[in-house]
């Protein structure tokens, strides 16, 4: 087990993070996913290298217990108690006109895509092995814009920032950052829009490639941008969006 990766991806039950989750363990990384609302696919994965702890990102106070249940769960899975890569991938969004946005609506947003990530990882560091990487989930929103989605798009802008920021300090523990930028797909992202066929055909005319993504298209890249291969990359956004929005 010494040699053997392992990722911890929030948000690993479903959409995107069940990807990522899947390509990790399809190239030998062992996983340990998070879950909140996705408890049945939780506490269907059997396979062995792919275990779950529960985690409300909104709830900071817990994650002092949730850094203890990762550690002992590596522990009694893995035989180890560090990891190796954090993915925050969990995240929402929500549509509302810039002009009618409520408070409620921009907090649960900055709580969730913003506020969790800076905290989640800041508790997590004395578990993430020196050599380690963090990839952030940022969204092509923030270089074309789509009305309504101006709160969510400026979390995500944030959160570039603060990948690159992470990537100058967490240096001198060898630890590289980078965000993964994703763009249109279909999961159950916004409450399902990206179901809607006329959302799809709108967003397929920003797309170089012409078409919204399949998962596998966005996330069969992370085993690679986590490896070896890509260790000479920190505080880059790394465009998996089909061409959006160029
Ligand atoms: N879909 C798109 O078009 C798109 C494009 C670019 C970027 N992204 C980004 O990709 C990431 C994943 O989105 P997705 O498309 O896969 O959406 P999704 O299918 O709606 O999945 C959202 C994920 O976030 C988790 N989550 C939400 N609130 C949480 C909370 N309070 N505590 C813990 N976990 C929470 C969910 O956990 P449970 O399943 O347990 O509820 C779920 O795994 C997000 O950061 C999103 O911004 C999406």
């Amino acid at each position: 087990m010494a040699d053997r990766k392992i990722a911890l991806v929030t948000g690993a039950g479903r959409g995107l993070g069940l990807g990522m989750a899947r390509h990790l363990t399809r190239s030998g990384v062992a996983v340990l996913g998070t879950y909140l609302t996705s408890e049945r696919a939780a506490t269907e994965a059997t396979e062995p290298d792919f275990v779950f702890c529960r985690l409300d990102v909104t709830r900071i106070d817990t994650f002092p217990q949730f850094v203890t249940a990762v550690r002992s769960t590596l522990r009694e899975r893995f035989g180890v108690e560090t990891f190796d890569y954090l993915v925050n991938n969990a995240g929402i969004g929500t549509y509302a006109p810039y002009a009618v946005t409520t408070p409620d609506q921009f907090d649960e947003l900055v709580q969730i895509n913003l506020k969790a990530p800076f905290f989640l990882t800041q508790a997590l560091l004395p578990l993430i092995n020196e050599g380690g990487r963090v990839l952030n989930v940022s969204t092509a929103l923030t270089r074309g814009v789509v009305p309504g989605m101006s709160a969510y798009a400026a979390t995500k802008g944030a959160i570039e920032v603060l990948t690159r920021y992470q990537a100058v300090e967490l240096a001198e523990r060898s630890i590289r950052v980078n965000t993964l930028m994703g763009g249109a797909v279909v999961t159950d992202f916004g409450g399902g829009i990206m179901r809607s066929p006329d959302v799809q055909k709108l967003a397929a005319q920003t797309i170089a490639q012409g078409r919204i993504a399949t998962t596998d298209d966005i996330t069969a890249v992370v085993p690679a941008i986590l490896s070896d291969a890509f260790q000479w990359a920190t505080g880059a956004i790394i465009d998996v969006s089909g061409g959006q929005s160029l």
